[in-house]
């Protein structure tokens, strides 16, 4: 979060917000999945800082509030791999690198930016794309209101072949059991 301020300004609170519930939430989670102490500490770490490559992208573009044109999504898209070289600039291990530079692969080969599928993308950005999803669905985007938990969960069950199944599956109890308590 310190870090974070660092590189956001104040317009960007929502998405420092974003990038502090997903570490928080993720480590949770990797901890209910039964994650080796490690792994659950490159997530939380991770988890807070996934998205701080969106520092580099003009704002006019993150806080568009309309349609993005197919040159605006490539620029966005490029988030992960500056996440990734901020992060290495940082000192962080490569591991940790990897999980933000692979935050937006999908389980079926269709994220990017490399096209990973199944257990090529590793296991921390697995975890990191659910939760993350989760996050941006369930909290108001500049282009649209929060879902409740319930649709957002019913709308990720429609596009569960981006998720690793497992985890989705535990993730789903997580859920079911976080909104009890
Ligand atoms: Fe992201």
């Amino acid at each position: 979060m310190i870090v974070t301020k660092k590189l956001f300004s104040i317009e960007d609170e929502e998405l420092q917000l974003h990038n502090y519930r997903v570490g928080k939430m993720s480590s949770r989670f990797a901890k209910f999945v039964g994650l080796h102490e490690q792994m659950i500490e490159d997530i939380a770490i991770c988890g807070s800082l996934h998205d701080i490559g969106k520092a580099v992208i003009p704002k006019r573009i993150l806080n568009k509030p309309t349609t993005l044109t197919n040159e605006e999504f490539k620029q966005i898209k490029m988030h992960s791999i500056y996440s990734y070289m901020i992060l290495r600039e940082m000192g962080y291990n490569e591991k940790i690198c990897l999980i933000s530079k692979y935050h937006h692969e999908n389980y079926n080969g269709t994220g990017y930016p490399d096209k990973l599928k199944e257990k090529e993308i590793p296991l921390g950005a697995r975890v990191l794309r659910i939760v993350d999803m989760f996050d941006a669905l369930t909290n108001d985007r500049i282009y649209r209101k929060a879902m409740n938990k319930k649709s957002a969960l019913f709308l990720m069950v429609k596009e569960n072949h981006l998720f690793d199944p497992d985890l989705f599956s535990m993730f789903k109890d997580f859920i079911d059991i976080a909104m009890v308590i």
